[in-house]
Parts: C-alpha cells; structure tokens; sequence
C-alpha cells in the first residue's frame, strides 16, 4: 500500500500543502496568500491565527483534490511555521489577541529590560545559548504584559504559530524544541526551560508554558473535527513539527553536517545542521535547536522579498521582468546602493533602521539599477551573516538555495558571486512544506514502521537539481568583496 504524508508551511505572506509520496514526489500542491492586519503603528507586525487555520485547512483540502490520491492512505501532517510568533491563549485555549509576529520589531525596551536584569548580552547568551532581540517570543510576552495588562491577565498558554495549527488539528498543545529555541526562554543546551529568564519576565510565567517536546514523536492524531473538515481518517498522525527553517533544513537535506541552505523567503536566512549546539558569544548568529533533534546555527535577515516585492509593485513587474532588469545592469548595479531595511534589520541588530537609496545620480538612475542594488542589497546582507557563521567555523562547499525567489536564476548567480561559493538549488523550492512531510513520513517509522534515520531519509528523497548549479564568476566576486565593504561601512555609520 502507498502512504502518503502531508506537509504543510504556514508563512507570513501564505499557506502552502504539500502531498508527498514515500519516494518524496509532491503529488500535489495548494497555496492561499494573506496579509498582515493593516493600519498598525510602525515596527508592529500581527496576524489572527484564525486566518492561518482557515487557509491551512482549505490549502490542504485543495492540494488533496488536485493529488488524486486515496485519502485513506494519508498517514502523517508535519507543520512548519513562521518562527518566534507569540500566540496567547486563555484559559479555555482561544486566542487573546492578535499575534505579534517574527518581523514586529515594536519590543526593543523589553529586550533591553530583560537583559539589564540579567546582566546584559553576553550574561543573556550565557544562560540560553542567544540575545534577546526583536523579533524573539520572550520580549513579546513582557510587551504584553507592560502594554496591554489585562489581556496579560488572562494569558494561560504561550504558543507559537505552529504549535497552534497543531493545537487546532490534535488538541494537544506543546512546544517542539526547535521552535521553542526561538522563545529564547529555553537553554539551547538542555532543552529546558530557563527559569532566570523567566522569572525576568514574570516568575508566574512558567506555568504558562507548554511542556516542550521532542522532534520526532508525533503530538498526536486528528481530532474528529480536523478530520471531518479535511475528509481524512482520525488516524492520521501529526508529527511534532516545527519552525520554517528547522523544516527548511529537512527539506534541503540539510540534516547531516557539512551542508549550508541560504533561504530566499519574506526573511533571508543562512543556516547549517550541527551534532552540538553552536553559540556565538556576541549573539549574531542564533544559537537554534534544528527541528531532528539537533541544532541549527542560524542567521536571519529581515528584509528579502519584502523588499524585492516592492520593486516589483512600483515598477509593476512580473516575475519574468525581474529577471530581465536584473541582467540589464551590471555587477554593482552602476554604482547604486540599497540598505534593505525596511522593515527594520536582525542581524545586525537595527530595529530602527530604514531602506536606504545610496549613490544615485542623472544617469544610473535606471529601473535596472534599483532592481539590481535591490536583490544586491538582500544578498550582501546575507554574506554578511554567512561570513560571521564562517568565523564560527561552519564553511560551505557549495550552499543549497530554497524559497520562492530561489527560482530566479540571475539571482542564483548573484548568490554565488556575492557568496563567492557554488550555489545549487531544488527542483521543489517550498523547503520548508517537504520538510514538514518528510519529518512527519520519519515520525511515522518511528511509531509504526521502519525507524529509518532522518539523514537516511532525506538521503533518499531530497535531491538536489544539478542543472542549477552555479559557480562563482572570479571577477565579479572580487568586485562584490569591495561593493560588500561600502555596504557595511554605510550601514554602520549610519545605524550602528
Ligand atoms: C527566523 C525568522 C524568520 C521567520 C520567517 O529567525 O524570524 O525566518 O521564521 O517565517
């Protein structure tokens, strides 16, 4: 009998479904897109996680439309979720409030607040393997309370996004240790709650806690009403899941060490699989727990299609005139420069920081330029992330690129240039969505089957597409490791 496992990847901008079969292949895909709730002060980012149920259960009823397939044979749901996302739940397990979300950057008092009570960065680090920063679930949490004190009162469980989906889809609420790394309020070492930065939030607050919970045992099976709205059995079981980049990492194959994924999403993020955790003492590269039971040092950048996209919006371009206006300018895109930040930057740390234009003038002044010092700029950032993860000593042979944009291949080789590192991308670019099936196809063995090993799973399934494979131009390396020095050198004197 085939089985067939469904993942899942419930994003900032969408939802998408996949149906995988047992030799990897998506027999079927859906995706709903959604935004964020408008008209918010600046740095303030939120979504009702009502929307991602509803379009998590519609994109995968329409995935399993589109695949065909016998839907007794489903046997597993993983769900991958946008990282760091505060979901509070009351008493009776419905949502308070809207959820802040990896990308609001409106807590930088309560990271400082924290920190000063327990002594600073480095103490922080010391304790739970990374800062407090923007962006992270624990300064959310005292943001609530300081700000919106009677909602705070009501707070009896902290979730994050998707913790809740599985929430909604089992009734059990737990927190899988890779996602729950990005609180910040779990020692990365242990994978225990870490009760100094607790009690510097709120001594009561680790009652408030899920019980946190391994990466390859399931959370449990669909609840009658999940299963009556998706028309599956109740049998069908719902691995542990995780955050988008810990699936991204299975999704990728990146589950054995050695191997660098770059994704290209909403955010940008560089990450590499590690048997121990890794921890920067200076906080910039993220100490996470990767969602196999292992860890995923990590970088994370704010600002990548967010800004691509508003390219495209203001020069009303398809994906395809992307593309073109990326080769219409040359490497350095005629002297222009952009600071991505607008949504405000992780790493570095800036969450006050905007986009810049820089270097401007009559003639370079082309739609071209600011298409090219865009995805330029996004790119640079990221080097800068992927050269602090080099001084931690994880050093790429190649870099497997995933998420949407990871198809335009002008930007691919943008990537190896600015990278100066052969890049390869997949034939299934949603990473994340075949991570969430796969780790649940891998929870499933372990319950009821072969108890085959992640790596040997991905092994088997996760190829990478050898026709995208790019290397490195020389002479455009060399001219980015210049562009890359006036890019930093701009960002800090004028943010840092
Ligand atoms: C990672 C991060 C983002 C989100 C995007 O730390 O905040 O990549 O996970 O969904």
């Amino acid at each position: 009998m085939q089985k067939y496992y469904i993942g899942l990847d419930s994003g900032t901008q969408s939802t998408k479904a996949i149906i995988m079969n047992t030799e990897g292949q998506v027999l079927g895909k859906a995706s709903r897109s959604y935004g964020l709730i408008k008209g918010l002060p600046v740095g303030h980012m939120e979504q009702h996680p009502e929307i991602w149920i509803r379009e998590t259960l519609a994109a995968i009823r329409e995935a399993l439309d589109v695949s065909k397939i016998d839907r007794n044979n489903v046997k597993g749901i993983g769900v991958s979720g946008q990282q760091h996302g505060f979901v509070p739940l009351d008493e009776l397990g419905r949502v308070i409030r809207p959820a802040k979300l990896w990308n609001d950057t409106s807590t930088a008092e309560e990271c400082r607040i924290i920190m000063d009570r327990l002594g600073g960065l480095e103490e922080t680090v010391k304790l739970v393997g990374n800062p407090m920063l923007p962006g992270y679930t624990a300064p959310k949490i005292l943001w609530l309370k300081r700000h919106e004190p009677e909602n705070y009162a009501r707070l009896a469980y902290v979730l994050l996004p998707h913790n809740y989906i599985n929430y909604m889809l089992t009734d059990v609420a737990v927190m899988e240790y890779g996602d729950a790394s990005g609180t910040i309020l779990m020692d990365v070492k242990t994978r225990r709650w870490c009760k100094p930065v607790i009690d510097a939030i709120d001594p009561e607050l680790d009652e408030k806690l899920p019980m946190l919970y391994p990466s390859d045992s399931p959370v449990g099976y669909l609840n009658p009403k999940a299963a009556h709205s998706l028309h599956l059995n109740s049998d069908v079981l719902v691995s542990a899941g995780g955050g988008d980049n810990m699936m991204g990492a299975v999704g990728t194959g990146n589950t054995s060490p050695g191997k660098v994924t770059v994704s290209l999403g909403t955010s940008g993020t560089v990450y590499a699989y590690s048997k121990k955790p890794v921890v920067d003492p200076v906080g910039e590269v993220a100490a996470f727990c990767d969602s196999t039971n292992a860890w995923l040092p990590m970088v994370c950048t704010m600002n990548v299609t967010v800004a691509t996209e508003q390219v495209r919006g203001l020069f009303k371009q398809d994906y395809k005139t992307l593309e073109k206006k990326l080769s219409d300018s040359p490497v350095g895109s005629e002297g222009v420069l952009f600071l991505p930040y607008l949504t405000g930057e992780r790493t570095p740390s800036m969450p006050d920081s905007t986009g810049v234009l820089y270097g401007l003038n009559p003639v370079n002044y082309t739609e071209a330029n600011l298409t090219r010092a865009t995805v330029e700029g996004v790119t640079l950032g990221l080097n800068y992330g992927l050269n602090r993860m080099k001084e931690l000593g994880i050093n790429p042979s190649e870099i497997r690129l995933t998420g949407g944009a990871s198809r335009n291949r002008v930007w691919a080789q943008i990537c190896a240039d600015i990278f100066d590192t052969e890049v390869v991308g997949f034939k299934e670019s949603e990473g994340a969505a075949l991570g969430a099936a796969i780790q649940a196809y891998w929870c499933d063995g372990i319950e009821n089957g072969s108890g085959e090993a992640i790596s040997a799973i991905t092994d088997r399934l996760v190829s990478v597409d050898e026709s995208s494979r790019l290397s490195p131009m020389k002479t455009n390396s060399t001219k980015y490791k210049e562009i890359q020095k006036h890019h930093d050198a701009l960002r800090d004197q004028l943010f840092r």
